[in-house]
């Protein structure tokens, strides 16, 4: 079959950037991103994108408005699509059955249940396609929603997970590694297949039975975080026996069978992605009665609370007495590149400091305050706490690091590389610490400044 029309249901960080690649690619294909959201929709539409991610203005603004519309108008355009995206979020479930690691599917199933009763009375054949991260067997849900609610519809389900980076997006989808088609009908296969084939060479399109897929997401995302929960467990090994883990990292990545990726130590993994999708991992071996492979999995999470906790404790013990003391935090999204704060290690670190009553003097090249405060809300970090008082926000670093006692690097902007620090020392109080949460400082030079250097796995 053709497809001539496509939707997307969902218009936020998986659904809006691979919807704009998909429109260039394709420009002979109608691409729509919908949303209920309206106010998500105009800033699509506008030159305000709702989230940073580089080049994505670029990829937009040709095409939105020829190929690529961004819209409210749910009915009508599943109504005409051949074939419907679900990019809805997945997080991980607050209350009830599975409450902590099991996967909230209920905007998904919404989702699934709206196009159902708009497809009520359709006659046809839709290709609906599962974008989202869920857990293994959904697919089948899927299936028995519309099949029980759209009588003459024929359709056929496909998994289709999403391997983007946020930062890195545009790149990730111009040029994918993979691409994975999960499904049973080969007809439906072989038209998403075609819509990738535009740019991506073949051999780099998989395709698979529909609970592989669904699985192997998980899976690519459950090793990727346990790589990076590996290198930081030996960071702390390395901090007691004198070795330094970027050194250690180096002899590594030499061996090709390791490889050189995600071996970057750091406070801890963040983002919406890697904890809940471990979780959705565990939840699924306990579900099945493995729970020695559960616990492995999980395994990977306390590792990374623990190397957030453990630096927090580092830098209480460096410090003193954090009580009124004035610490500038470099960085709040959870990684580079992103304006993103879902999870970020920052929000518990910036915790655990405010714990002690110190004055945060935060600067994040992309993160706006407002969104600093929703996610320590989130959490519930600021209960009791003056953010008034003790969270400021600046949009100059030089101006943030003025009176402090400390630099606290969270997020390894490359902006970060390149400040003056001898300046910035000048300004702060004596001794004036840095402590690099990321380890991408010159640590040689700031020690030469005259900065007392705190990096993660080096003893000195
Ligand atoms: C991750 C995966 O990399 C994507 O393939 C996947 O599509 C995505 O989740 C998703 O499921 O949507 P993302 O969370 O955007 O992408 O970012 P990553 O680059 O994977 O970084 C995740 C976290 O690990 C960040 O906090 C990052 O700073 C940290 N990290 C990464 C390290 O601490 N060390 C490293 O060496 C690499």
């Amino acid at each position: 079959m053709e497809c001539k029309r496509v939707a997307c249901l969902g218009a936020g960080f998986v659904g809006g950037p691979t919807m704009a690649v998909f429109a260039s690619k394709c420009p002979d294909i109608h691409f729509t991103v919908l949303d209920i959201d309206s106010s998500k929709i105009d800033q699509w539409n506008s030159n305000n994108l709702p989230i940073y991610e580089p080049n994505l203005y670029e990829i937009i603004q040709p095409v939105r408005g020829q190929n690529l519309f961004f819209s409210t108008n749910i009915i009508e355009e599943i109504e005409a699509a051949d074939m419907i995206f679900f990019s809805l979020p997945t997080p991980t479930k607050k209350q009830g059955l599975g409450a902590g690691s099991a996967c909230d599917l209920s905007y998904f199933e919404q989702a699934v249940r709206n196009v159902a009763t708009i497809l009520t009375k359709y006659k046809g054949f839709k290709i609906i396609v599962e974008k989202s991260t869920v857990p293994v067997r959904t697919a089948e849900m899927v299936k028995e929603i519309l099949t029980c609610n759209c009588k003459e519809l024929e359709f056929s389900v496909l998994s289709n997970p999403e391997f983007l980076a946020e930062g890195s997006a545009v790149n990730d989808l111009l040029f994918p590694n993979r691409v994975l088609i999960g499904g049973d009908n080969m007809q439906a296969i072989t038209a998403l297949f075609m819509l990738y084939a535009k740019w991506v060479p073949s051999d780099r399109i998989i395709t698979t039975s529909l609970w592989s897929s669904e699985l192997a997401k998980l899976c690519s995302n459950a090793m990727l975080a346990q790589r990076v929960s590996s290198i930081n467990s030996i960071s702390a090994l390395c901090e007691k026996v004198g070795a330094d883990v970027e050194d250690v990292a180096r002899v590594l990545t030499k061996d090709e069978r390791i490889g050189s990726k995600f071996l970057q130590t750091s406070i801890g993994f963040g983002g919406s992605c890697f904890k809940k999708d471990i979780l959705c991992l565990v939840y699924l071996c306990e579900n099945v009665g493995l729970s020695e492979v559960a616990e492995y999995w999980r395994q990977v999470i306390v590792m990374n609370e623990f190397q957030t906790n453990r630096y927090c404790r580092v830098i209480s013990k460096m410090l003193v007495n954090l009580k009124m003391k004035n610490i500038a935090i470099f960085g709040f999204a959870y990684k580079k590149n992103t304006s993103d704060t879902r999870e970020s290690p920052s929000a518990y670190v910036c915790n655990s400091l405010l714990q002690e009553e110190a004055i945060l003097h935060i600067f994040d090249p992309k993160v706006t305050r407002q969104q600093m405060l929703a996610e320590m809300n989130f959490h519930e970090f600021l209960d009791g706490i003056s953010s008034e008082k003790h969270l400021i926000s600046h949009s100059d670093p030089y101006v943030a690091v003025k009176n402090t006692c400390a630099i606290v690097v969270l997020t390894e902007w490359d902006i970060f590389k390149n400040l003056n620090y001898e300046s910035m020392y000048a300004e702060m109080q004596k001794p004036a610490f840095i402590f690099d949460g990321r380890n991408v400082l010159n640590h040689k030079a700031l020690k030469r400044v005259g900065f007392k250097v705190v990096a993660i796995g080096k003893s000195e």
